[in-house]
């Protein structure tokens, strides 16, 4: 392998440990007889997994209720349990986030699933958000704000960003021509702002505009946050 190649491969399979490290300590935290959030992304994917071989190993019974059609699918063949928001709610959620700040504010929806990953993390419990080092920042922004868009809004809301300083971009697929298509059947508007002061007045006035069903920015609903660190996982709870 050429060296330059070798030390990012190298990189990444750190930011893989601490993935699987932090994810591994979430999973222990599940209690007998819990419901439980189950988060979308490669983090959550690995709290999922976890959890499948805990009710293997130790016969515990939970319930998941996935984010995502790639969670619902990985926790059916790990041999979780399924239910729903109309049947259950969460005792606990446990969710990845692509940016984390020092009040627990989070920018999520990287993999285009913020929208139902919002509406299970906010009927749990209690959330908690599990990352690597790489997520914690100071103030949240650098990370562009996904907005989950209905197609027939696209236009306008996208005049809309422009008008309040943002720079909006349509998330284009990979494997297939044109946008990425949610989970919804919508599309994902990226949004780079250039800071983000307030984020919990941001998500309220992104999601005023019509047209978006919901945005990436999660203002003041964490609980909790696991953060894999090089000196081990460590845990800071909502002030
Ligand atoms: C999914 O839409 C996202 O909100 C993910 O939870 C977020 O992107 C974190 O993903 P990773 O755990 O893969 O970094």
């Amino acid at each position: 392998m050429h060296p330059k190649k070798e030390v990012a491969w190298e990189a990444a399979q750190l930011v893989d440990d601490a993935k699987k490290e932090v994810a591994h300590e979430a999973a222990m935290m599940v209690s007998d007889g819990q419901v439980l959030g189950l988060g979308t992304g490669s983090t959550a994917h690995y709290f999922i997994q976890k959890l499948g071989d805990r009710i293997k190993e130790e016969e515990i019974e939970l319930m998941g209720i996935p984010t995502s059609y790639q969670s619902f699918f990985l926790a059916r063949d790990c041999g979780i349990p399924l239910t729903t928001l109309d049947e259950h709610l969460p005792d606990l959620a446990v969710d990845g986030a692509d940016e984390v700040d020092p009040e627990l504010n989070l920018i999520k929806g990287g993999g285009a699933a913020h929208t139902l990953e919002k509406i299970v993390d906010s009927a749990a419990g209690k959330f908690l958000v599990i990352v690597d080092e790489s997520k914690q920042v100071k103030r949240l922004g650098d990370f562009p704000v996904p907005l989950e868009v209905i197609p027939a809004a696209y236009r306008p809301v996208t005049e809309w960003v422009k008008s309040a300083g943002g720079i909006p971009s349509l998330r284009m697929a990979q494997m297939k021509d044109g946008p990425v298509i949610t989970d919804n059947n919508n599309f994902v508007v990226d949004v780079q702002f250039k800071e983000i002061h307030n984020p919990h007045e941001l998500e309220i006035a992104l999601n005023s505009i019509p047209g978006v069903v919901e945005n990436g920015v999660f203002a003041g609903i964490t609980d909790q946050a696991l953060v894999a660190t090089s000196n081990g996982v460590k845990s800071f709870k909502k002030g």
